[in-house]
């Protein structure tokens, strides 16, 4: 048995009870906390925590944190951090005028990573991404979400799978794997949609639910990419395979994407920049979690998702990075945090629920992470000395994390 005990805690935050899945609307605003409190972790749970008053005197490892905060890790629920080299070619051919959309059309964006991908080895795309979760846990993420989509072959998708599959194998943060075949169609299927629709649900469905290589199933349903129609398809192919639906929707355009997510029990849609009044009503009581990735809109310079519009009509919200090498080429949760403040007028308080518990749910494990509840894993952090919860997105671009337990 090992234990570890946090004392002088200036404040312990995302304190919830174990029925708590998801928080919405006006509930949003509070972030639970025990100030001068301490936290005693065992065997890598939490055991109990309280005010500093009643903490217990012995533990395997004693942290003074007088000073400092303690906050669950964030969830980053929506990645694609297992690619090949980088494009920031494209990245300058924006800064001279094109958009994301025309930057695709001519073969750069999705089809250019795939292009690389194919050319790398399970081990390269194993060691690049594992550099890269390394970062991302030192901006205090505890658990990450990772799609494929960079394959877009029935072999290429597979290795994709495969590297992630390693990935939650060899590493102590809480992963899951995202099948994402249909994130572009393939320059060769252009002409021939059923023809790629069909490796994908004939082919690689089968395939991947033998092998165990994905928890949920995605489609880039916007403009340009894959159709509503096409999506409900792909959805319920994957529905026969037990893979729950998490997909990119309304990014470029109102593109049906949200509707088809909700009338398929997506547990999230992600993106989400074009959001009116119909889709708001389409997310009331359903069970999918709007996900908005603002360092997306941030990077492409797009308009951002309508997250107080959101939040005021009563839904749930969470962010996550979107870390990919095209349009969001960073693992900053942080930074994500203060985007969503500074960007879609967020309060601390809602931004830091959005990063925590509500993105644990949108990637199923809200009942092990997302909050300090007694019983669930220890991933946690605690913060450099700070003067108050806003000081955190308020110094954006610092990284106030000083040490994560995983
Ligand atoms: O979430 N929108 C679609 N997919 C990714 C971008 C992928 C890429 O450009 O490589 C996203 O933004
Ligand atoms: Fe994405």
């Amino acid at each position: 048995m090992s234990s570890i005990l946090i004392r002088n805690i200036k404040s312990l935050y995302g304190i919830r009870d174990s029925g708590a899945r998801t928080v919405k609307g006006e509930e949003l605003r509070k972030l639970p906390s025990i100030d001068n409190a301490y936290l005693l972790v065992e065997n890598g749970l939490i055991k109990s925590f309280g005010k500093n008053a009643e903490a217990p005197e012995n533990a395997d490892e004693i942290i003074d944190a007088t000073g400092k905060f303690v906050f669950p890790c964030w969830c980053d629920s929506h990645t694609h951090i297992v690619y090949a080299g980088s494009r920031e070619t494209e990245f300058v051919n924006r800064i001279e005028g094109l958009s994301y959309e025309e930057i695709a059309k001519k073969g750069g964006g999705i089809l250019n990573s795939a292009k690389r991908l194919a050319g790398a080895s399970e081990e390269e795309l194993f060691d690049a991404a594992w550099l890269r979760l390394a970062e991302m846990q030192n901006f205090g993420t505890g658990a990450v979400e990772i799609k494929s989509g960079y394959g877009l072959s029935y072999d290429g998708e597979l290795k994709m799978l495969r590297v992630i599959k390693k990935l939650k194998e060899k590493s102590k943060l809480t992963i899951k794997a995202n099948f994402l075949g249909a994130h572009a169609y393939p320059a060769e299927f252009k002409q021939n949609h059923r023809g790629y629709l069909d490796i994908l649900i004939q082919q690689l469905l089968p395939k991947i639910a033998d092998e165990g290589l994905a928890d949920f199933i995605d489609v880039f349903c916007d403009r340009g990419f894959f159709s509503p129609e096409e999506t409900d398809e792909i959805l319920q192919a994957g529905a026969k395979y037990n893979l729950q639906a998490k997909i990119h929707a309304n990014e470029l355009d109102y593109s049906g994407g949200i509707e088809v997510g909700v009338k398929n029990k997506a547990l999230s849609v992600d993106h989400l920049e074009f959001t009116g009044d119909a889709q708001v009503n389409a997310l009331k009581d359903s069970i999918t979690m709007p996900t908005l990735l603002p360092s997306t809109a941030f990077f492409l310079g797009l308009q951002y998702a309508p997250a107080r519009k959101m939040i005021d009509s009563g839904l749930p919200v969470a962010i996550a990075t979107d870390y990919n090498p095209g349009s969001s080429p960073s693992g900053n949760m942080p930074f994500v945090i203060a985007l969503a403040c500074i960007k879609m007028k967020m309060l601390p308080e809602e931004a830091i629920n959005a990063a925590t518990l509500n993105p644990a749910y949108a990637m199923g494990v809200e009942q092990q992470l997302g909050s300090i509840t007694v019983g669930k894993k220890a991933n946690m952090f605690i913060t450099k000395p700070m003067s108050s919860l806003a000081y955190l997105p308020y110094s954006f671009g610092s990284n106030l994390v000083e040490r994560v337990f995983i």
